[in-house]
This record gives C-alpha cells, structure tokens and sequence, in this order.
C-alpha cells in the first residue's frame, strides 16, 4: 500500500551509541504501531556506529534505516570513509548526502555530492538530498538560484544514469540553513514558491524517477500542522524533534492526518 506521507528521523551526533540502541530497543514497538497506524514511511538515520545494530533491530518491520552520508569513491585508501556498497550489506535503504553541517564541516563540494548520490543509485539505496540556501541568500531573495544551482549535476547525473531506471525513488530535503536548529521556519509564500517550483522542476527532471520532497529544518509538533498544508510536500526531515520518541510520535501523528 502507498505509504501516505514520509518522517525520517535525523539523529545527527546528539546521542551515543548506547543512547541509540536505547532508543530503538524501548520504543521498539512504538515505533512499528506508529508506522503502522499512520501508514506512514519512517526512516530512522542513526550515526554510523550503530546504523548495521539498528537496521537489524527493524529487520522485519515497516521501519527503515539510512547513513548520514556515505563516500563517492567505489572502494580503497580514503581513511574514515564508508562506501555505498556497505550500507547496501547491511540492508540500509536510504542515505542522507549534501547535508549543509556536510557541507560545511567536511568542505563537500557538489561534485563529490553528486558522485555520492552516483554511488547510491548504483547499489540501489535511495539518496535523500539535502538542498538550501544560507541566511544571506533567503535576505537577498536567491532562494531558488541557490537550488537551481544545487540541482543542476543532479539533473545531468539522472540523464546520464543507466541504472536510474530501476525503481529507486529520490528525495530532496529543503533544508534552509537559517531554520537548522534554530527554531525559525519559513513563511506559507515563502514554502508555497518552493515546493510549487520543486515539484515543477522535479517533474521535468526524468520521467522514469519518482521524486519525493520534503521539508527540514525545526520542525516540531508545534508546527507540524501549519508546514504539513504546503502543497506538493510528500514529508519531513527531522533532526533535533526526532530524538525524543513522544515529539516524534505527535509529529508523525499530525503530519499524516489529511
Ligand atoms: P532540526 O534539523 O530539525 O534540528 O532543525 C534538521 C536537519 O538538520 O536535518
């Protein structure tokens, strides 16, 4: 069945390991009658530490895990690095790639983004592509340059991508940068003229690929039902929300009531 809308839970490095196996073992059963009640997607993306723990816990379940990011190299010597291949081993079905804390601490650039994504679709794991402007772009009205911008290698890639014909859905996280963490989210306009020319752009992008778009960026139960009404969002990105299993509960719960 169509699952109705997708939350993925972004666990960034705020717990540690025990703290996540925790987490995934007391909720366990919560988590499944979430999924299940809602008929939501839930996407759980521990650190790397305990993404292969994790994604056994939930072997059998609705519920699925994905990396934080992954390398744009097949194999060999790049030190502290985790190839797309693994997190296909181990039956991760998703990976974040071009998150802006990424971007920003480990400096990736969009062609190394690109051949992550490259590297995904190759092992057929769902890239979740995160895509935003910075504070001074969204003051200067450059929201949509920046993403076009962002978009474009991924344009080129999806043409060029043999592969991209097998059933690999992608999603595209906006996520601008100023509402990371911050408590601040965009307007309704604001939302409105980004998902109405996401959407647009996706659909003109390949045919044969289905898009999912999504918004992050300080979502919380308290304004889950105002960003849920944004036409053409399939779901969210959650970060900090996600870590308590009650906040994440009232989330899934609002967000996937029509
Ligand atoms: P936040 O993070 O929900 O804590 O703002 C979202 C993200 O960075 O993915």
């Amino acid at each position: 069945m169509k699952k109705n809308f997708t939350f993925i839970a972004n666990w960034k490095m705020y717990l540690n390991f025990n703290e996540e196996i925790d987490l995934a073992t007391s909720e366990y059963d919560n988590y499944i009658k979430l999924a299940k009640n809602t008929n939501s997607e839930i996407i759980i993306c521990p650190s790397f530490l305990s993404l292969s723990n994790i994604t056994q816990i939930f072997k059998t379940t609705e519920i699925e895990t994905g990396a934080q990011n992954c390398s744009e190299h097949l194999k060999g010597s790049f030190t502290s690095q985790v190839s797309a291949e693994s997190l296909n081993l181990i039956g991760s079905k998703f990976c974040i790639i071009g998150h802006s804390e990424s971007r920003k601490y480990l400096h990736e650039n969009e062609n190394q983004i690109i051949g992550k994504l490259d590297m995904l679709i190759d092992n057929k794991i769902s890239p979740i592509l995160c895509i935003g402007e910075n504070q001074e772009e969204h003051k200067k009205n450059e929201t949509l340059k920046k993403l076009e911008l962002q978009l474009k290698k991924l344009e080129e890639s999806i043409s060029n991508n043999a592969n991209i014909r097998e059933y690999i859905p992608i999603y595209i996280a906006y996520e601008p940068l100023w509402s990371i963490g911050t408590g601040n989210i965009p307007t309704q306009q604001h939302l409105e003229n980004v998902f109405t020319w996401l959407f647009e752009k996706t659909q003109n992008i390949n045919n044969n690929v289905e898009f999912k778009i999504l918004y992050g960026g300080s979502v919380n139960a308290e304004n889950t039902n105002f960003l849920k009404k944004i036409k053409h969002l399939d779901g969210f990105l959650i970060g900090k929300s996600s870590l308590d299993f009650q906040e994440f509960e009232k989330i899934v719960r609002l967000g996937s009531l029509s």
